[in-house]
């Protein structure tokens, strides 16, 4: 069935330059994109995105990473978008991602892994919503 998913490109991404590649990999892969957009998450939003890891050990530098620099949010649709976009992505570490996904062209590593993907349609509606209202959504 059609679905949603939602995506971060992260401050990694945006620094090195691969904006316009990971966009255009998304599109091609047949995803359409029904809300998009520029931005720099506060601490606060990042804190809450995120707050199903606050007990990891890793949460203070993935709260600081993911508020260090812009990010491009975006809601996508496509059939079988949250597994088709997990698919399109690879792995968290880029080390172990597919040949010709995003984190193993772009990733730079487990915390700087270029880009963020919906775990389940539940997850996804709750992520579009956080960052975005009903007026940005075409
Ligand atoms: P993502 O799966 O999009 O959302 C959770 C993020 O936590 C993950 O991407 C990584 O950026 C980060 N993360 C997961 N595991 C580690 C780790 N071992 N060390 C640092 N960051 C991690």
């Amino acid at each position: 069935a059609t679905n949603r998913t939602f995506t971060m490109l992260k401050p990694d991404a945006i620094e090195n330059g691969h904006m316009g590649k990971i966009i255009d990999m998304i599109i091609e892969a047949g995803f359409d994109i029904k809300a998009m957009k520029y931005t720099r998450l506060t601490e606060e939003q990042a804190k809450k995105f995120y707050e199903v890891h606050a007990e990891r050990p890793f949460y203070g530098e993935l709260v600081e990473y993911m508020t260090s620099g812009p990010i491009v949010a975006a809601i996508l649709e496509k059939d079988n978008a949250v597994a088709d976009f997990r698919t399109l992505i690879g792995a968290t570490n880029p080390a172990e991602a597919a040949e010709g996904t995003i984190r193993q062209k772009y990733a730079e590593s487990i915390g700087r892994n270029a880009v963020h993907g919906s775990d389940s349609d539940e997850n996804a509606e709750i992520e579009g919503n956080f960052h975005f209202s009903a007026n940005e959504i075409f």
